[in-house]
């Protein structure tokens, strides 16, 4: 391990340049990469230094390169990052591949030019780790995902102006942690000696023992680290030469850097094949219009991984509803009251964010009495009657719930809409039912009764319950009618703010395809009465209801 002086003196000779260092230091540069000879024992310095005094910092005798470089940009970077400055530049003299070696001496096959390849970053480095800029208290202060510079270990050292150079992280001199690193990368050491993202200490993919041998991206299968946790950042992010620039990711397509191990060769589940089920999110489908630092209230149509997914923050934990389970960890939110929250407390506030007051939201394929697609709206607890999702339900008389449910009980939008039930996975990805549900749920007219045909309802309400009119003395009547369930109950909610209370209790508002106003009073209502009792104006399958009673 070489002893590094703190600051190089200018002197005449870099041999005089501090003591003892630059007999370690050549000892450490022979028979490395940046050992250009063509043979050992040559001047192992002299490709880059100068034993001459000159006007260049550190003596140095490679031509600076006069390139203007495309440089590190990205939405959530909080960094004023200009131009390479420093030692970065006189890195790049070589690593930028347009600077042939000025040594006059006899090179290595391939020593004169970095030829193409890895080691060639090129003259865009927007692929790259940003480097030239002041790491700072102020910069700090922004991203909290920082840690303070004070605290950075000595072997990761910013110049005299503070800035962050490739020499933060390289030492030209010394190859004994491979790639000229200043300390070992291994299960990312050096990323989270600056970086500390929010929920990393308890995530599986800082903890997974899972191997990444099969993996069909090349890079981690082939690569030096053998599981998810050695990979740590390097399982998505790529420090140099990145596919997906912004914020460094292995590939452009956002999914396909969760693809190299969710489509069943790593991760025990495969989210690929969930996401070929025709009722899905269809993350393949939108391309990358997703932004870290967008507006959940004003984002366009789109969903993506990261939407639902905080990929530093994901763990195994179950949870309660509505509390958000382990796998949504700090990701952001919308509440019950329409806020935005930096991160959500409850599954359903990050569903709110695509599927409630943002205007991008999708329809509904089922035409009601009262139409809503906010579902904040229709699960709002003040709303006339809803299923428990944000809080308990309004009816105290539920007789057909099935065991484990009470009137008190709270359940998740994913109790509704997930994989379908069998499915080895989790969690609303793709479903063989539509729209992205866990049972089978038939909403079309004339649809005979049958376990399978409202297979939804009936995981959490008895059937036997409902044939045998415990509620509603007419419910087997109307399902023998093959009026399906959908033509009188409303799925989410009603909200507050449209038609009434008496109207709408009981999840009633009925599907105007099937069901019409009555020809006699002209009217299309459901009146509440009373416990198990009320009254209907309409006209369905050829029967008129003028204030029938029940
Ligand atoms: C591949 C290019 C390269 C080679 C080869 C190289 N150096 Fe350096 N050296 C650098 C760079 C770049 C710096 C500036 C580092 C900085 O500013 O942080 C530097 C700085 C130094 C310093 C100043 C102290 C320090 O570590 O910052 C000394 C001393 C030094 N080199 C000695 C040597 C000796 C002796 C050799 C030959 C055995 C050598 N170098 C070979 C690139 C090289
Ligand atoms: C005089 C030209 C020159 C300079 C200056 C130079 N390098 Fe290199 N570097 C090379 C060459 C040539 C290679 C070998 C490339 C190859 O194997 O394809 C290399 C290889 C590397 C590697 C890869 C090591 C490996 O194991 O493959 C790293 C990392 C690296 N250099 C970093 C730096 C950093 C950081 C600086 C500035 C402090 C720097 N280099 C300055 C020429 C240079
Ligand atoms: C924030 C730390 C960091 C900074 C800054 C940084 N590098 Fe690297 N570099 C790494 C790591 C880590 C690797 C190893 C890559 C891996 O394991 O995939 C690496 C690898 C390399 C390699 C080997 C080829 C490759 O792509 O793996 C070269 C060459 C290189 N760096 C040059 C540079 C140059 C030149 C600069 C400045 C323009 C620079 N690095 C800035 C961390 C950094
Ligand atoms: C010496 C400190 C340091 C090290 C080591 C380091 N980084 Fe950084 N990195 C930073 C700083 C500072 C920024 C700028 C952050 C900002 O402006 O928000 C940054 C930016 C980034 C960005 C871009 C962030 C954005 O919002 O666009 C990514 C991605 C990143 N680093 C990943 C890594 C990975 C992966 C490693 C490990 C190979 C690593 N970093 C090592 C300090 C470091
Ligand atoms: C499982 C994949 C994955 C792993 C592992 C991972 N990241 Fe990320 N990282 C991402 C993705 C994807 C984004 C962009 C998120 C978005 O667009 O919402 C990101 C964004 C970032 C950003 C910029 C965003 C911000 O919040 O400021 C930084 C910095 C970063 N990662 C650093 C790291 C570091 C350091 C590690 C290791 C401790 C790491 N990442 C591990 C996938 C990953
Ligand atoms: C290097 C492989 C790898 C990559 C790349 C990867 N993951 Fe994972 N991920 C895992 C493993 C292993 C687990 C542990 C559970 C399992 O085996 O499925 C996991 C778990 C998860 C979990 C559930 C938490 C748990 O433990 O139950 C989520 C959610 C997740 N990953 C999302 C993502 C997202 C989003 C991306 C892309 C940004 C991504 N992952 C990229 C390997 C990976
Ligand atoms: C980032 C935005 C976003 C988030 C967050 C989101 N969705 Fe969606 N959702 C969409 C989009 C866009 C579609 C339209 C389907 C498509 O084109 O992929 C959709 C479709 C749906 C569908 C209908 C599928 C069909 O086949 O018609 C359901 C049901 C659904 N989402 C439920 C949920 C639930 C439950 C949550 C919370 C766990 C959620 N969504 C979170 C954007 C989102
Ligand atoms: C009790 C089961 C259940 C719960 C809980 C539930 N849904 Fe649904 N959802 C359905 C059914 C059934 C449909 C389709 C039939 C219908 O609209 O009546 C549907 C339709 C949808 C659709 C398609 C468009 C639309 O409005 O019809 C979206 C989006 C959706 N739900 C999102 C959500 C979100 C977000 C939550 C939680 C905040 C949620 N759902 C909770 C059963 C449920
Ligand atoms: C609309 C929101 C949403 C989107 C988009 C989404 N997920 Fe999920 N994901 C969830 C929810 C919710 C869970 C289940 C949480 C639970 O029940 O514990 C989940 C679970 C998972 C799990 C654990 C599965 C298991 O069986 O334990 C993995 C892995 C995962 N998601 C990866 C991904 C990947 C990769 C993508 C993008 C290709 C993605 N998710 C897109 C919401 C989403
Ligand atoms: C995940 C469990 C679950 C599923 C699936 C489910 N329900 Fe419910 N449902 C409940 C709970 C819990 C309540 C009690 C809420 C209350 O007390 O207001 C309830 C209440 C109701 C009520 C009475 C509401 C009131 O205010 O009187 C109706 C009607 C209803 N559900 C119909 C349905 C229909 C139709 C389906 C199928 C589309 C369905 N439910 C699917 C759990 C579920
Ligand atoms: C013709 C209209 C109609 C159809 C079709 C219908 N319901 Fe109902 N349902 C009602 C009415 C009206 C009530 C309210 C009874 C009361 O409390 O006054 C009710 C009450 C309920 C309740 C709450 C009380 C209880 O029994 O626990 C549930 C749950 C329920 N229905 C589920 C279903 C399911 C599941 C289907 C389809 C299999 C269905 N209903 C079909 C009209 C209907």
């Amino acid at each position: 391990m070489p002893i590094h002086c703190k600051r190089p003196v200018k002197l005449l000779a870099l041999g005089l340049l501090c003591g003892i260092v630059p007999k370690v230091i050549a000892v450490t540069v022979t028979g490395s990469p940046h050992d250009l000879s063509a043979s050992a024992g040559g001047d192992a310095c002299a490709f880059c230094h100068t034993p001459h005094v000159t006007s260049r910092s550190v003596l140095w005798d490679q031509t600076l390169s006069p390139t203007v470089y495309k440089i590190y940009a990205s939405s959530s970077l909080d960094a004023v990052v200009g131009q390479p400055t420093g030692s970065s530049k006189m890195c790049l003299s070589c690593h930028d591949g347009t600077v042939a070696s000025g040594f006059t001496g006899t090179l290595r096959p391939g020593g004169a030019f970095v030829g193409p390849g890895e080691a060639n970053l090129g003259t865009d480095l927007s692929d790259d780790h940003p480097i030239s800029f002041a790491y700072t208290d102020a910069l700090v202060a922004k991203d909290p995902q920082l840690r303070p510079a004070s605290t950075l270990p000595e072997t990761l050292k910013l110049d005299g102006d503070n800035e962050l150079q490739c020499t933060t992280c390289h030492d030209a001199h010394d190859n004994q942690f491979g790639d000229f690193l200043t300390m070992s990368n291994q299960r990312s050491r050096m990323c989270v000696s600056c970086h500390t993202m929010q929920g990393w200490s308890v995530s599986s993919h800082r903890h997974d023992s899972a191997s990444v041998m099969g993996s069909h991206n090349r890079l981690l299968a082939d690569g030096p680290h053998q599981t998810v946790g050695d990979l740590a950042c390097m399982a998505c992010h790529k420090v140099h030469s990145a596919g997906g620039p912004e914020r460094l990711l292995h590939f452009e397509q956002s999914e396909e850097t969760c693809f190299s191990c969710h489509d069943g060769t790593v991760g025990t589940s495969d989210i690929k094949a969930e996401l070929i089920k025709p009722s899905r999110h269809d993350v393949v489908a939108f391309r990358n219009n997703h932004d870290l630092r967008e507006s959940p209230l004003a984002m366009s149509r789109h969903v993506e991984c990261s939407d639902c997914h905080n990929p530093h923050a994901v763990q195994k934990q179950d949870a309660q509803a509505p509390l958000i389970q382990g796998a949504m960890r700090h990701v952001t939110g919308i509440t019950s009251s329409g806020g935005v929250t930096p991160q959500a407390r409850f599954e359903y506030e990050v569903c709110f964010k695509c599927h409630a007051d943002n205007p991008s939201r999708i329809g509904s394929d089922i035409t009601r009495v009262v139409t809503q697609t906010n579902t904040r709206l229709e699960f709002d607890p003040s709303a006339h009657s809803f299923h428990p999702v944000v809080g308990p339900g309004v009816s105290k008389n539920v007789p057909s719930l099935r065991a484990g449910l009470s009137v008190a009980s709270v359940i998740y939008c994913t109790d509704c809409h997930s994989s379908e039930e069998g499915s080895a996975t989790r969690g609303p990805h793709g479903s063989i039912y539509r729209p992205l549900l866990k049972h089978h749920y038939e909403t079309s007219d004339f649809t005979s009764e049958s376990e399978f045909a409202y297979a939804l309802c009936y995981s959490c309400h008895s059937r036997n319950s409902i044939l045998s009119d415990e509620s509603f003395p007419t419910h087997r009547l109307h399902l023998d009618q093959r009026i399906p369930c959908s033509a009188c109950h409303d799925a989410h909610g009603i909200s507050s703010a449209q038609g009434s209370r008496n109207n709408h209790t009981h999840l009633i508002n009925f599907d105007t395809s099937i069901v019409s106003r009555d020809p006699g009073t002209d009217r299309l209502e459901f009146v509440d009465m009373g416990v198990f009792q009320g009254m209907c104006y309409m006209s369905c399958h050829g029967t008129q209801h003028s204030g029938q009673v029940y």
